[in-house]
């Protein structure tokens, strides 16, 4: 069933690693290829020994073994088409949760932009310590099967214990049924809110934090997908290329080297309408006026440019955030840029759209039809926009 995948399993320091060694044999049975993270502690509770004969391949724990020319985290996170860190220990799921690298089962996490599965285990009271639960909520991008209820090994009753490694083997399965289905498919995704200067201390921008343009580039690498991310806000890693921008005319240009070959353009940016018409090389002087005077200029609208050279087969999705009649001034932008899709959100709620964790969006079809997403984690909502236009 599992015939040509390689599965990464990640083992930390947990009484519950021996059972991985069942985990191990369940898919090696499956016809799966293992190969094996350890964190040093992790080798207190089952040797490396038994986990090199179980899973036909040597035990990786050193961060700075390098093969053939490659480091290892590199060359690990290369391989695998999913990694499954069980048991998690606390220890190493906050460290994943601050992306802390560590370690070598650490750093491969960091680096890798493929499915992860994470199944924690550790005493009832750690798991609910409240900065425990903050690191959960953080890891909203990833596979996480919760700790069951039960006895634990510390003599202890509370939820805490290893799920059950069946429960670990089906998910991985399905993961990987459906994971790679964007596979030779190129998306080019937008995301930030461009910086117009003025002079060379202060400029125009927005609120956009870049968080939903990530979470859609992250989503589609995860499936496969050759992702380009042209952005105003920090790099997401985990071999995404990406690409830094600053004004709209520097995303614009970006965005033409990169969309004749794209699959999918998704115009995530909140892209400034307009710019100073001049940009003074030195810093505006305070003078006795109590006004001063801007002068702004049209920047292009890039969406609207795409879609009037828009090729056969591609699909270009656009956002739209509007503080009143949503619905409505989104069915009128989506006429009058003519892109396929159209994700409209209300920037007016502090809740959802810029910077914040999640959104609540409409995904308007050139139809008009219209299809709403509760509010979620905008990891989710990513995921959900491109099963919907893909
Ligand atoms: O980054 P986050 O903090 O996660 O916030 C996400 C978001 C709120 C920025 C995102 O959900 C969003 O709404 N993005 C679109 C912001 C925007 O510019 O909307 P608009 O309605 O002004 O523009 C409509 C579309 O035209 C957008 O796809 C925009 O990228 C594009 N546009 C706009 C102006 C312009 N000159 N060129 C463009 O291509």
């Amino acid at each position: 069933m599992l015939s040509g995948k390689t599965i990464l399993i990640g083992i930390t320091g947990g009484i519950a690693a021996y059972k991985i060694c069942d985990l191990i044999r369940m898919f090696k049975r499956s016809s799966a290829n293992v190969r094996v993270v350890c964190t040093p502690n992790a080798l207190n509770f089952v040797t490396r020994l038994t986990l090199q004969s179980l899973s036909g391949n040597e035990v990786a724990v050193e961060q700075f073994e390098v093969n053939e020319f490659k480091p290892e985290h590199i060359s690990c996170a290369d391989e695998a088409d999913i990694m499954v860190i069980a048991p998690c220990s606390a220890n190493t799921f906050s460290k994943i949760a601050n992306g802390c690298c560590d370690n070598l089962l650490t750093s491969i996490v960091c680096a890798f932009n493929k499915p992860v599965i994470i199944a924690p285990a550790m005493n009832c009271n750690m798991w609910e310590n409240p900065i425990i639960q903050e690191n959960f909520a953080r890891l909203s991008g990833f596979e996480i099967l919760e700790p069951e209820s039960g006895f634990l090994a510390c003599g202890t009753r509370g939820q805490g214990r290893l799920c059950k490694i069946e429960k670990i083997y089906d998910k991985t399965v399905e993961i990987l049924a459906n994971s790679r289905k964007l596979a030779g498919k190129k998306i080019v995704i937008t995301s930030g809110g461009t910086i117009e200067n003025i002079d060379p201390v202060r400029f125009l921008s927005n609120h956009s934090s870049g968080k939903t343009g990530t979470a859609l580039a992250q989503n589609a690498a995860a499936q496969g997908a050759e992702v380009v991310l042209i952005t105003t806000a920090d790099a997401p890693g985990g071999g995404i290329k990406t690409v830094k921008v600053q004004s709209a005319l520097d995303m614009q240009a970006a965005v033409e080297k990169e969309s004749g070959t794209a699959d999918c353009i998704i115009m995530s940016a909140a892209v400034a309408d307009y710019r100073p018409k001049e940009v003074s090389a030195q810093k505006l002087k305070k003078a006795d006026d109590n006004e001063l005077s801007v002068k702004l200029v049209k920047n292009p609208d890039i969406l609207q440019e795409l879609c009037k050279n828009k090729r056969e087969g591609q699909i270009i999705v656009g956002f739209c955030a509007e503080s009143e009649n949503l619905i409505e001034n989104a069915k009128a932008k989506i006429q009058h840029k003519g892109c396929d899709y159209l994700i409209a959100n209300d920037i007016s709620r502090s809740d959802i759209g810029f910077g914040s964790d999640e959104n609540e969006v409409y995904i308007i079809d050139k139809n008009l039809n219209i299809k709403k997403l509760d509010k979620a984690p905008k990891t989710v909502i990513a995921a959900k926009i491109l099963e919907e236009v893909l």
